[in-house]
């Protein structure tokens, strides 16, 4: 059993193109990805009081609205079709600050290559989660409830809070 599986991600890590040596792992946009945006861009593309171009970051799914120009900000698969590795690359974004080292930048460019992956397909996390509320309906809660104290309930996620 062992044996077959290591030699089974040696062959992955062959043949799956994109697929450097040292990285041989699926990035990840929260766990790889947003960190970088986070230091760089989110300032100006999702958390100030306005979007600088109209351009979000914060989630996948933003990623993919075109720009006002009809620029694709992200084309998963397709880093070279995508205006934030383009813009990065050349220099021009961020705008202002401390420009991204080649190895983020490079690690941009093998998550998009890679298809640009969520941790949880479908469920993306920069929202603020919301609590199911099963008490306050009037009665006795159908489930036990697990009590937490205020400072429990008031927790967020790391990646909604600012
Ligand atoms: C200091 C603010 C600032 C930071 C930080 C910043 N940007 Fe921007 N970005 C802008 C502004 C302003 C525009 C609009 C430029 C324009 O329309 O000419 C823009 C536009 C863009 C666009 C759209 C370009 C188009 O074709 O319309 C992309 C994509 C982009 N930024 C990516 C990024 C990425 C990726 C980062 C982080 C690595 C980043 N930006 C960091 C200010 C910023």
């Amino acid at each position: 059993m062992r044996p077959r599986s290591s030699q089974l991600l040696l062959l992955a890590a062959f043949f799956v193109p994109g697929f450097a040596l040292a990285e041989t792992h699926e990035l990840t946009l929260e766990q790889d990805v947003r960190p970088i945006l986070k230091e760089h861009c989110f300032h100006c593309h999702g958390e100030g009081d306005k979007l600088k171009g109209g351009v979000d970051l914060r989630l996948r799914r933003f990623m993919e609205i075109p720009t006002k120009d009809g620029d694709h900000v992200m084309v998963p698969g397709k880093p070279e079709e995508s205006e934030m590795v383009k813009l990065v690359k050349e220099g021009e974004m961020p705008e202002k600050g401390k420009k991204l080292t080649a190895a983020e930048i490079a690690t941009l460019e093998q998550w998009i290559a890679q298809g640009a992956k969520t941790a949880r397909p479908g469920v993306e996390t920069a929202r603020k989660e919301r609590r199911s509320v099963a008490v306050n309906k009037g009665g006795v809660p159908a489930t036990p409830l697990r009590w937490e104290f205020p400072i429990d309930s008031d927790r967020q996620t790391s990646a909604s809070s600012g």
